[in-house]
């Protein structure tokens, strides 16, 4: 029997983000925003697994963009993995990338298998940020890169507007503080650990997006599951605005390398 949870990222919201996001993007930014979290890595010839693929669409970049050799794409729900089957094969990079649905909990990889390790804006999902960076870690080559974009938060207690948010969105967040996530790099025995934060930049994305999503994305929102739908969205939008305005939401790009041994 499978022990799927409930899927969190249905068909409404994949079709809801891919509107706002592009085809296969379940996370902002687009091909702009995995250039920063990637620049200066070398994925050509790379075996590269992504944490939490969603539709697949970086995937396709990984190996057409940057020329990894191979891309294990893991997820834990079967929808996304479905849908990131269908556009791989559909621009014929089927072979090249393995699409895999996974149970949470440890990574099931041999030690030392993968030469980078990336995730977008898929471990905000993954409440124990030091077993992940442990196993993270250990699934790397010595010399291996870890390199990825994440939704954190603030210091401190979460605001009354954060808590308006987090109801509202409805996702299975298990966020974490910056200071968390260098302490669980650092423990697991990363090097040249960096962190960027990106606020600034998604505080004007965002605004731009519920601007668009109120406007010429509106028909198209309600065509996705009607008019009490698109304004809920909307709404979700506003309160997410509010805790990128407050400083309290900061999608940030994390970058660790695996000493050599
Ligand atoms: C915001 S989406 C981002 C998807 C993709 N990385 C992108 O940027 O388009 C987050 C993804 O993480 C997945 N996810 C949640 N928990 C996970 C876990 N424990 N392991 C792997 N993926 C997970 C979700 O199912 C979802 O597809």
């Amino acid at each position: 029997m499978s022990n799927e949870p409930e899927q969190e990222y249905d068909d409404a919201l994949i079709a809801l983000l891919e509107t706002i996001w592009g085809e296969g993007f379940l996370s902002p930014g687009g091909p702009e925003e995995v250039d920063l979290v990637l620049r200066g890595c070398d994925l050509r010839d790379k075996r590269v697994l992504d944490i939490g693929c969603g539709c697949g669409g970086i995937d396709l970049l990984l190996v057409e963009k940057y020329g990894a050799s191979e891309v294990i794409a893991i997820d834990i729900e079967s929808r996304v993995i479905e849908r990131a089957r269908e556009l791989a094969s559909a621009r014929g990079l089927g072979d090249r990338i393995a699409f895999q649905r996974i149970e949470p909990g440890p990574l099931a990889f041999d030690d030392a298998s993968f030469d980078v390790v990336f995730s977008k804006d898929a471990i905000i999902h993954i409440p124990d940020k030091v077993a992940l960076a442990g196993d993270v870690f250990r699934i790397l080559q010595p010399g291996g890169l870890f390199a990825a974009s994440d939704w954190l938060r603030g210091p401190g207690e979460p605001s009354e507007e954060m808590n308006t948010y987090l109801e509202l969105e409805g996702l299975d967040f298990g966020m974490a503080d910056a200071k968390t996530y260098r302490s669980a790099l650092e423990q697991a025995g990363f090097v040249d650990i960096a962190l960027t934060d990106r606020n600034a930049w998604y505080r004007g994305v965002a605004k731009e997006e519920v601007a668009r999503m109120s406007g010429p994305l509106y028909d198209r929102l309600v065509e996705i599951q009607g008019s009490e739908f698109a304004d809920h969205e909307i709404h979700v939008w506003e309160a997410m605005i509010a805790v990128l305005e407050k400083g309290e939401l900061r999608p940030t790009h994390l970058r660790a390398r695996k000493p050599v041994d």
